[in-house]
């Protein structure tokens, strides 16, 4: 898999902010191919977006921050894979320890997540934490693991600036894949421009919250990981 980098703009930016991020973001990195960004904007945002990073080629990918756990039907609020079908997303992420803490996602919920992502032809990246894993990853069917991105995102490095030990990524890295098998993996937590490299010597990803919200800082990120790509 190639090196990603999801910009997660959680509940951040209007329209007209959206569309100066992109416009600045392709005016600076022009036509280089650098590393594959996939942008997460609230649902409201994602047409615009998408009309925007058309320009983009395939530097600039679409994804999304969650989908429902139900299938079309009457759940009020619930954004589906069919609501989606529309649009060329190709990662959701699910069970954010924010889904979990605030709108209380369990583990059976992120289950139905991903089977919804993949009927829906969207891979879902799974967020876990280190004491959870093995009871998040016995969520999750066998057969459909494989399908699956992993990514470790300790609460405690969320949002705070400086990002968790590379040493101790590696090892809970290591038991990610001992409970889920042969998954890629991502890492999410204060990943900065100073840090990103790090991170992606020893894993498939990153998910980057706050640092992607400034263009400049997310513009100097990207480069900083492109240059060991
Ligand atoms: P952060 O957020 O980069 O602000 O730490 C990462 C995330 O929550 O995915």
């Amino acid at each position: 898999m190639n090196k990603l980098i999801i910009a997660n703009w959680k509940s951040h930016k209007n329209s007209q902010e959206a569309v100066t991020w992109i416009t600045e973001y392709l005016q600076a990195v022009g036509s280089r191919q650098l590393a594959t960004v996939v942008i997460c904007p609230a649902f409201p945002l994602l047409s615009i977006v998408e009309e925007e990073i058309k320009r983009a080629g395939t530097q600039l990918q679409l994804g999304v921050q969650t989908l429902s756990p139900y299938p079309e039907g009457s759940y009020t609020g619930g954004v589906t894979g069919k609501n989606l079908s529309g649009f060329p997303i190709k990662y959701a992420i699910v069970g954010h320890s924010e889904r979990r803490q605030y709108f209380h996602e369990t583990n059976n919920d992120v289950a139905k997540q991903v089977d919804q992502a993949l009927e829906a032809g969207i891979t879902p990246i799974i967020c876990v934490d280190k004491d959870y894993i093995t009871s998040q990853a016995a969520a999750i069917a066998d057969e459909v693991k494989s399908k699956c991105i992993v990514a470790y995102e300790p609460p405690g490095s969320i949002g705070v600036g400086e990002g968790k030990d590379v040493a101790a990524v590696t090892e809970v890295l290591t038991k990610i894949k001992k409970d889920f098998g042969e998954v890629s993996t991502m890492y999410g937590g204060s990943v900065s421009a100073a840090n990103v490299k790090d991170y992606l010597a020893v894993c498939d990803g990153v998910i980057v919250g706050t640092d992607s919200l400034d263009v400049s800082k997310f513009i100097e990120l990207v480069k900083a990981a492109s240059s060991i790509l």
